[in-house]
């Protein structure tokens, strides 16, 4: 299932709780690289213009646009997420912080909705940031066509940050898609209420258990559920029904962990290049500047 069906408004709100569970390193690591890096960043670039693809709760943003701020370029923040709930929340708590900021949200989805983002205004840089490691949620095969895409949003000057989570220490890895407090299994399950939802469904949550597998090959996170019987599970929408045996798996989720040889290789092969590296003490998470090759 494509990982974008999590994010209804409840997936979305399961999500910020996922992101502030003390095994899942991901968002605060992130958020301190983003501390560090974001004036200079900011400066060297000349950025008055923030598009950010996945935006979310826009929480780690205000490290973005208060370097913004700071360096009197902050013009305009483009939140861009498949929750429109999420992007409308974003945007109501922006409008009261940044009252200067010239706000265009967009709800989409990144396959068919990029379109949606405006045109740049004026002559300050644009930077379009795609955080969070989001990137490794999309099929091996579909990152160099969307950061494709995305190096269309790109004019000369402007840039691409990508937060990527890097591989490392498996056991630690596999715990943050696998808490102790069960939100990360709930917002697993939440996938089948959006398709009970959606396409008149008859899922049982209770007869699915949540898996979270490490696979070294790539390597990446699965995210499964497990059917726990044998089951029948009707979509009425698509008048499928499904047949799932005791044990039998489903693929929720992959969250690809990246050298930065491998975000390098992927830049070039996208028509971009890499112009900054950065990553915490521990090498946990990188985040990484990218502009149009020449
Ligand atoms: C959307 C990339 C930030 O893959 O780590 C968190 C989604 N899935 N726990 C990730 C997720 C399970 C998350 N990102």
């Amino acid at each position: 299932l494509p990982p974008k069906y999590f994010y209804d408004e409840r997936g979305s709100e399961l999500f910020e709780r996922i992101t502030r569970l003390p095994e899942y390193y991901q968002t605060r690591t992130e958020l301190r690289v983003l501390r560090d890096i974001a004036p200079g960043v900011v400066r060297r670039h000349g950025v008055a213009d923030l598009v950010e693809l996945g935006s979310g709760s826009s929480r780690k943003t205000s490290v973005l646009l208060d370097a913004m701020r700071e360096a009197r370029t902050l013009r305009r923040y483009v939140p861009f997420d498949v929750c429109p709930e999420a992007v409308l929340a974003a945007a109501g708590r922006l409008r009261g912080e940044y009252p200067a900021l010239d706000l265009h949200g967009v709800a989409g989805d990144f396959d068919h909705h990029l379109g949606g983002v405006p045109e740049p205004d004026g002559d300050g840089r644009r930077l379009v940031a795609f955080l969070g490691g989001t990137i490794g949620n999309l099929e091996p095969g579909a990152r160099v066509p969307f950061l494709r895409s995305v190096a269309g949003l790109l004019g000369p000057g402007d840039i691409l940050l990508v937060g990527t989570d890097l591989a490392g220490d498996p056991a630690r890895i596999r715990r943050a898609y696998d808490d102790a407090e069960g939100v990360t299994a709930q917002f697993n399950l939440n996938v089948l209420r959006v398709l009970n939802r959606e396409l008149d469904g008859d899922f049982d949550l209770d007869a699915f258990a949540h898996v979270a597998l490490y696979d070294p090959g790539p390597p990446w996170i699965e995210m499964r559920l497990r059917s726990t019987r044998d089951q029948t599970v009707r979509l009425g929408a698509l008048d499928l029904e499904v047949e799932f045996a005791r044990g039998e798996e489903m693929r929720t989720e992959i969250s690809c962990k990246f050298t930065r040889p491998m975000v390098e290789e992927m830049y070039a092969r996208a028509g971009l290049e890499l112009v900054e590296w950065h990553e915490d003490p521990r090498g946990w998470f990188g985040v990484s500047v990218a502009r149009s090759a020449a």
